[in-house]
């Protein structure tokens, strides 16, 4: 993928921050998926009193993306940060283990692209497979 491409995708999940929902953790993810067609769905995590209805910024891309015909993805990109931390400091925040299952069930494992950002020019880049070893698949179900 390029550069700028992968730079865009860090940019566009940055943007998304600023719609999470978070009012019990605090803690703010944005995302954005890129399909095979060139199309970027967008994501943040959408917190709930019940706590457990919470979806990660990950899956509400994805699922936007699915609900609209799209189930090709090339990359996603994700940020996340407690709100106040300055773009760039704090940590990575990588996927949790529901999302990369999705993930799993969508993309393949050896070319999907999941980048990590700090900030646009701070990213680490892993495949699916790489953050998702030995995965259960619909391949185990015959699909
Ligand atoms: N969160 C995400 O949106 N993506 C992840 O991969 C990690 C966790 C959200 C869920 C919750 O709203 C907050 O971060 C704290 O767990």
């Amino acid at each position: 993928m390029e550069q700028v491409m992968i730079e865009k995708l860090i940019d566009t999940a940055i943007e998304q921050l600023k719609f999470s929902y978070t009012p019990y953790s605090n803690f703010k993810v944005g995302a954005a998926l890129l399909t095979k067609s060139g199309k970027i769905y967008t994501g943040c995590n959408i917190e709930n009193a019940a706590y457990t209805p919470t979806n990660c910024a990950e899956r509400t891309a994805i699922f936007k993306a699915i609900s609209e015909g799209n189930k090709e993805f090339v990359a996603i990109a994700i940020v996340g940060n407690k709100a106040g931390i300055k773009q760039g400091e704090g940590d990575y925040c990588a996927p949790c283990a529901v999302c990369r299952q999705v993930m799993a069930e969508f993309c393949d494992l050896d070319t999907f692209k999941v980048i990590i950002a700090k900030d646009t020019d701070d990213y680490l880049e892993h495949t699916l497979g790489e953050l998702l070893p030995l995965a259960f698949t619909g391949k185990n179900l015959d699909k």
